[in-house]
């Protein structure tokens, strides 16, 4: 299955998902190639630093610019899971990606410049949903503020049920510093100590891969 990361808006979250996803899916003993189709190689610095531990299963990592189409499907033979990483603005590795995943997320901060770009992202599936019928696309609520008091995600969420290409992710991802961390230590927050960040991981990789309370649904 090839899952794409993906949006028009720098920052919001896209690299820190995918390299948590590997993470989480190699754990599980799942192939997982992470491809990174961005120049900035956040996610391919993440398995670099990933490579110099020991005692975490690899993730392994691949590096795709321009028209990526052809070899994210070849990947796709060769690999369990694909995911990619797709750099935070309209381009031709998000345009051919979105063509030939199976899934996307699309990670948004619940404040109005992040929202605003929903409505071209939700344009850009449309058209390649032209290509790519069964493309599945959801938008998530990323770096949720923690204060309880703060409403911003409540109404973001009612906001993103109007696009009509996107449906919201179920699950929703707090900033958290641990993510920071694993980001720098080359590790999932699967594998660091904070049961708030490991369930909400959770929930999202299982409204991905299925039922993961047990063993992952192929
Ligand atoms: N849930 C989170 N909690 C705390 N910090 C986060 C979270 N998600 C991302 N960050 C931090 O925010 C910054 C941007 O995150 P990230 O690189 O994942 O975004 P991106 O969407 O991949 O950016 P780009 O569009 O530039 O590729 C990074 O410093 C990252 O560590
Ligand atoms: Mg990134």
């Amino acid at each position: 299955m090839i899952l794409l990361l993906g949006g028009e808006k720098g920052g919001t979250g896209k690299s820190t998902l995918a390299t948590n996803l590997a993470a989480w899916l190699a754990v599980k003993g799942r192939d997982v190639l992470l491809v990174d189709t961005d120049v900035q190689r956040t996610a391919a610095n993440w398995v670099d630093r990933r490579h110099l531990l020991s005692g975490v299963p690899a993730v392994h990592c691949a590096e795709r610019r321009g028209n990526v189409f052809h070899a994210l499907r070849d990947l796709a033979k060769r690999y369990d899971e694909v995911i990619v990483d797709a750099g935070g603005r309209d381009s031709e590795e998000l345009r051919t990606a979105l063509v030939a995943a199976h899934q996307v997320y699309v990670p948004l901060r619940a404040s109005q410049p992040d929202l605003e770009t929903s409505l071209h992202m939700n344009e850009l599936i449309t058209l390649a949903r032209g290509m790519n019928p069964t493309l599945e696309a959801r938008v998530l609520i990323s770096m949720a503020p923690t204060n309880p008091s703060i409403k911003e995600t409540v109404d973001a969420r009612e906001l993103l049920q109007e696009l009509s290409a996107l449906i919201p992710s179920a699950a929703t991802i707090s900033e958290r510093k641990v993510y920071r961390d694993a980001m720098t230590e080359g590790r999932g927050a699967c594998e660091l100590d904070n049961d708030k960040a490991r369930a909400e991981m959770a929930a999202l990789a299982g409204e991905i891969y299925g039922d993961t309370d047990g063993e992952i649904q192929p």
